[in-house]
């Protein structure tokens, strides 16, 4: 049980952990989700934990009270490309779903990937209130494909920032404008089921 009076006064203490706590050292040690195992977690509207499962806290290696109010960029890995997460919450606050494969950072520097599923909480109205993820295991044909793209996205961000890696983005796609999102889309649920893909 963690008592929620600690995390109020730690809230109100303004201690939120963010990317800027995670590790520095990186151990390229994979942990590797269990087939049957679900990652959950839920932020507020600005991308604030305010909850996450069991599995969520042992693959990420931080503590339940740790992961409670940080900001979820807490287990952002470097390897990730910026457009990834702009793509995500461009959908999210539109009220549309995101699917995606990541690599998240452990506490300890090392790594593991998820085949993420993030979804706006709606009230009534049709205002969105949170947001909610589920992860589940990526396929093996998914990470070995995005890997050399992820890295290529990087390095065009390195030196031309997020709009050199949109336009590699479309051209890795072979898309344009208008239906990048829906190739995107198309080339994730294809690798999680493991089809060949042409791109
Ligand atoms: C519900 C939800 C779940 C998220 N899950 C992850 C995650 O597992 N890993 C991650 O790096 N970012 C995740 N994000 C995105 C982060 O909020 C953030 O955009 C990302 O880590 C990049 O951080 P930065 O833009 O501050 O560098 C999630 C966002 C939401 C709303």
């Amino acid at each position: 049980m963690i008592d929620q009076k600690r995390i109020d006064e730690k809230l109100r203490a303004g201690k939120r952990l963010s990317k800027l706590d995670a590790p520095k050292t990186l151990t390229n040690k994979e942990k590797v989700l269990s087939d049957n195992d679900f990652i959950v977690s839920k932020t507020d509207t600005k991308g604030y934990i305010i909850y996450c499962n069991r599995i969520f806290v042992e693959m990420a290696g931080w503590s339940r009270f740790e992961l409670i109010g940080a900001n979820h960029n807490i287990i952002r890995h470097p390897d990730m490309p910026k457009i990834a997460f702009k793509i995500l919450w461009d959908l999210i606050q539109n009220k549309k779903e995101f699917f995606g494969f990541v690599k998240n950072l452990r506490k300890d520097g090392g790594f593991y990937w998820v085949f993420a599923y993030i979804t706006p909480d709606l009230d009534l109205n049709g205002n969105i209130i949170s947001y909610t993820s589920f992860r589940k295991k990526p396929s093996r044909k998914g990470i070995e494909f995005l890997t050399p793209i992820y890295k290529q996205l990087v390095e065009a961000e390195k030196s031309g920032g997020i709009s050199a890696s949109y336009e590699l983005l479309k051209e890795i796609l072979k898309a344009n404008d208008d239906n990048v999102i829906e190739k995107y889309q198309r080339l994730i649920f294809d690798l999680q089921r493991d089809k060949d893909v042409l791109v």
